[in-house]
């Protein structure tokens, strides 16, 4: 069966306010044809006969329903990749791990949270780096991953990759060493999904007291949110991020002309920052 799209103006207006009011992601007018090409297969697979059925459902269903969810996680764009950009992986391992085996010498753990993980390649790229510059058994690591979206969620718990995933930016040694085959998937081992915690959050739901983190990546989510959702989610950061941690931001996001607090790190298209009284 193949879904009428048949939504009106009306339909489009609502579907743009309901995603920005659970997600804070905004989709301009001119991304009509994405909400039709991500949620025609939803309503096929809910037996809609056209999207339009699916909007009066939506606007019938509780707001905490299984369908409401559904929506907005249908709208996430999850596009990664190990090592995705490479430039903030070498800064992380050159410069920023260093300083934090210095600074964080006497209690020898580090912090660390990737928000926004999608299926987790950026948690687990992260702790293939530490892996190998961080003496073993001496340090301890905690990382935290969470995303919105639990489809991703689960995705990244459970650490397995198809051939495709692999072959977009992890070095051969890192699979020899790290990963083990299951039929045509690849999972990282259990020692290194040990030390991820991954969860649910939503970065504009209230957020739970947590942990300080030493390094934060946010990387390639805020792009989708207008400024005064980056501020405030900058303003959160600064809650949890240790005075002297850094944050990680995507290539094409700045703290510029949203948070002075912030400055950048000195290093080529890494999109690092730290907080300006250090
Ligand atoms: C393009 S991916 C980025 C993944 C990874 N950080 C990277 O750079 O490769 C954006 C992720 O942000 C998540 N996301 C979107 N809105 C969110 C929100 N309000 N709270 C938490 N995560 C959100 C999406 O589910 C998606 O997995």
């Amino acid at each position: 069966m193949s879904i009428a799209i048949q939504g009106g103006t009306d339909d489009f207006d609502f579907i743009r306010q309901f995603i920005r009011e659970r997600s804070a992601i905004v989709l301009d007018r001119d991304k009509d044809y994405l909400v039709e090409a991500r949620l025609a297969p939803l309503a096929e697979q809910k037996g809609y006969t056209s999207i339009r059925e699916l909007f009066q459902a939506l606007r019938q269903a509780p707001l905490n329903s299984s369908l409401a969810k559904e929506v907005v996680e249908a709208m996430t764009t999850n596009e990664t990749s190990f090592f995705r950009d490479m430039a903030p992986f070498e800064c992380l391992s050159s410069i920023i791990i260093p300083d934090l085996m210095d600074r964080r010498e006497n209690t020898k753990q580090l912090n660390i949270w990737s928000g926004a993980c999608s299926s987790g390649q950026e948690a687990y790229s992260i702790l293939l780096l530490l892996n190998e510059i961080l003496p073993q058994d001496t340090w301890k690591i905690h990382l935290l991953a969470t995303d919105i979206n639990s489809a991703m969620v689960a995705r990244a718990k459970l650490g397995k990759y198809s051939q495709l995933e692999i072959s977009r930016g992890l070095p051969t040694h890192m699979l020899v060493e790290n990963f083990h085959q299951d039929g045509v998937m690849w999972q990282v081992s259990q020692k290194l999904r040990n030390l991820v915690t991954v969860r649910e959050f939503n970065l504009i739901a209230k957020w739970p007291l947590v942990e300080s983190k030493d390094v934060i990546f946010l990387r390639n989510v805020l792009i989708y949110f207008d400024v005064e959702t980056k501020r405030a989610i900058l303003q959160q950061i600064k809650r949890v991020l240790e005075p002297d941690g850094y944050l990680f931001l995507g290539g094409a996001e700045t703290t510029i002309g949203v948070d002075e607090d912030f400055e950048r790190v000195d290093y080529p298209k890494a999109s690092c920052y730290r907080l300006r009284s250090v």
